[in-house]
């Protein structure tokens, strides 16, 4: 499929999504979360792509946010719909989609471009990157899922502080709290990616699947985490990559996943 608003390069088992919107510092309009829900849908059902890593183009800015200009006149109604459509199709999507993703965050990630950042399975930032929650400094709230995963990864108090004051969180500050698991510099952000990307590519693909399950269902009030996760250490034994990978390390072998 042709994308206006982004695009995927594929290195191997490796695929990179761009946000390409450079001079609106890859804001995210209505067109752009579509495609991508697109993008994520399609190398998500594609067998050879094993992991996502998604960046935004330029050298600024990850993305800076929801494009204001596209909600500036809704009414309460739009603003409800603009947030649950946009949680169901890119943010909740990205969250549990079965294949891992990782945030490349390459500079600004505001609003929605932090939003989109944290609902990915992990995150790298670049020592430029800087990263808040504006919203309130417009009269609104994060509306994808911003005021849940904050507090999940750096706590609540912090996350208090930051969404009130609307501010800015630097790479270091955002490394000191877990908001992000690695800061380098601008030019060393995707090769690193890709280092991290390889490693998982090694692992069995099913069994990658069914932990991002596990680990998603802790944070969902209506789900049991443990009931979840023994589901699926249960669901592992009946696969070809539990019986290849545990063959093969008895016989001191690197494992052949079938299911990759
Ligand atoms: N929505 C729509 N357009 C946006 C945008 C957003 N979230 N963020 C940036 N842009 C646009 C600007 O309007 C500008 O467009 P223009 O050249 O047509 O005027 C262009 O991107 C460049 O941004 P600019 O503000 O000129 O860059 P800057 O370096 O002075 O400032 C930021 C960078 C990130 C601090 C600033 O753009 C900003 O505060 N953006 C909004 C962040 C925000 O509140 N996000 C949450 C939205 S819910």
């Amino acid at each position: 499929m042709d994308y206006d608003n982004i695009y995927i390069e594929e290195e191997g088992n490796i695929a990179t999504i761009t946000i390409d919107r450079p001079k609106k510092l890859n804001a995210l309009n209505k067109a752009t979360i579509e495609e991508l829900h697109q993008a994520f849908k399609e190398l998500d059902e594609d067998g050879e792509i094993k992991v996502i890593i998604i960046t935004g183009s330029g050298e600024k800015a990850f993305v800076a946010g929801a494009d204001i200009s596209e909600f500036a006149h809704f009414n309460v109604a739009q603003g409800g719909h603009l947030a649950a459509k946009g949680q169901e199709l890119l943010f909740d999507f990205v969250q549990d989609l079965a294949t891992p993703v990782i945030a490349a965050v390459n500079g600004f990630a505001l609003g929605g471009g932090l939003e989109l950042a944290m609902a990915c399975h992990f995150r790298v930032a670049s020592a430029n990157a800087k990263m808040g929650l504006p919203e309130v400094s417009l009269g609104v709230i994060p509306g994808y899922g911003g005021t849940q995963r904050l507090p999940q990864l750096v706590g609540k108090g912090i996350a208090m502080e930051m969404i009130m004051t609307a501010g800015m969180m630097d790479a270091p500050r955002a490394l000191h709290y877990g908001l992000v698991n690695y800061v380098v510099p601008q030019e060393e952000l995707l090769a690193l990616c890709r280092k991290l990307a390889q490693k998982i590519t090694n692992n069995s693909a099913v069994a990658i699947a069914q932990a991002i399950k596990a680990v998603n269902a802790g944070y969902k009030p209506k789900e049991d985490g443990y009931a979840v996760e023994i589901n699926a250490f249960g669901h592992c034994f009946g696969t070809g990559d539990f019986k290849e990978g545990t063959t093969a390390f008895l016989e001191k072998r690197k494992a052949d996943f079938p299911g990759n």
